[in-house]
């Protein structure tokens, strides 16, 4: 049966699991897994820009022993006629065996897995979701911290149209004993759709702050954002803002030893580089987990969907 991931909730805690698990075992022995999609086909629809998304998706594809078409600038293609995006899902049904797409408009993946005949994987919609981050992040906080389930996690920064953030906390809302510490400026507050839909109709415990260092002694695990300069309608706005979190050396004096700083990167400026060295620092593992549960995702919607 032909199954998307449109968002982190379409998954059990138990396929999750199962995903960790072959993400492990991909680790433990990736020659075992080297041609597990050959002559299987992945097409990245990237509509927005994209480093570490699309090119892992890639990895991944190329790892698993399939091939990978697709397009990076929406610009050069025919959606910039006017063709929509259940036409495009349409076509590239024809050519290919999966579709991974990322695009600016929130619901635009959830549109193209209506239309499309293979699986589609969002890859990130607009200030929406991003469930595949979210896929890495929690199998960066299980190798890291050995667990999913009772630990404070702090969000800092642009919670409004930090798309990671939204899919991280829907999905941590279903394991136990997770405490959420939000932390932001007034103006970039976590939606109130998602306090309502997932932190309060699951009694997850939180808390709102402007202040990072107060609630630092508290923390396991801090996932910083970047302040999202695409989704501004103005640049003033942006540039007040952007600024609000920048974690140094310093800032960390009163965290826990065994802190685990997560970011989903790119990084403009809310991280120094004199962190990056310090055995807390987990973002460029996030990169690495990334690529991992991305060859089991497309694993897993490829055996579904009956093409391996
Ligand atoms: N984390 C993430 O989605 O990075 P890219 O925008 O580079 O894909």
């Amino acid at each position: 049966m032909k199954r998307s991931l449109i968002d982190i909730l379409d998954f059990s805690v138990e396929e999750i699991d199962e995903l960790l698990a072959t993400a492990k075992d991909m680790i433990a022995d990736p020659d075992k897994y080297a041609e597990c999609c050959k002559r299987k086909k992945l097409a990245t629809l990237f509509f927005e820009p994209s480093t570490r998304t699309r090119l892992s998706f890639e990895a991944a594809m190329l790892e698993l022993g399939g091939s990978v078409i697709g397009f990076s600038d929406a610009a050069n293609t025919s959606s910039s006629k006017g063709e929509s995006v259940s036409d495009t899902a349409k076509v590239i049904s024809c050519y290919a065996d999966i579709i991974a797409m990322r695009h600016p408009k929130e619901g635009a993946p959830l549109v193209a897995a209506n239309a499309a005949s293979i699986p589609v994987i969002n890859a990130g919609d607009g200030g929406h979701n991003h469930p595949t981050q979210t896929l890495a992040d929690l199998l960066t906080i299980d190798r890291e911290k050995g667990r999913i389930d009772n630990f404070t996690i702090g969000f800092c920064g642009d919670l409004k149209f930090g798309r990671t953030v939204h899919s991280l906390i829907s999905a941590l809302s279903r394991y136990e004993n997770v405490k959420v510490i939000l932390i932001s400026p007034h103006e970039l507050k976590l939606p109130s759709y998602v306090k309502k839909d997932i932190l309060d109709k699951n009694n997850i415990e939180y808390v709102e702050t402007t202040d990072l260092e107060a609630v630092m002694p508290e923390l396991d695990v801090l996932y910083m954002t970047r302040v999202q300069k695409e989704r501004f309608f103005n640049e003033e706005d942006y540039l007040r803002l952007k600024d609000s979190y920048i974690l140094t050396p310093q800032k960390l004096s009163n965290a826990k030893s065994d802190l685990c700083i997560m970011h989903p990167l790119p990084r403009v400026n809310e991280i120094s580089v004199a962190i990056d060295d310090d055995p807390r620092a987990c973002y460029f593992k996030q990169v690495y987990n990334a690529k991992i549960m991305r060859k089991a995702l497309i694993l897993k919607l490829l055996k579904e969907a009956g093409s391996i």
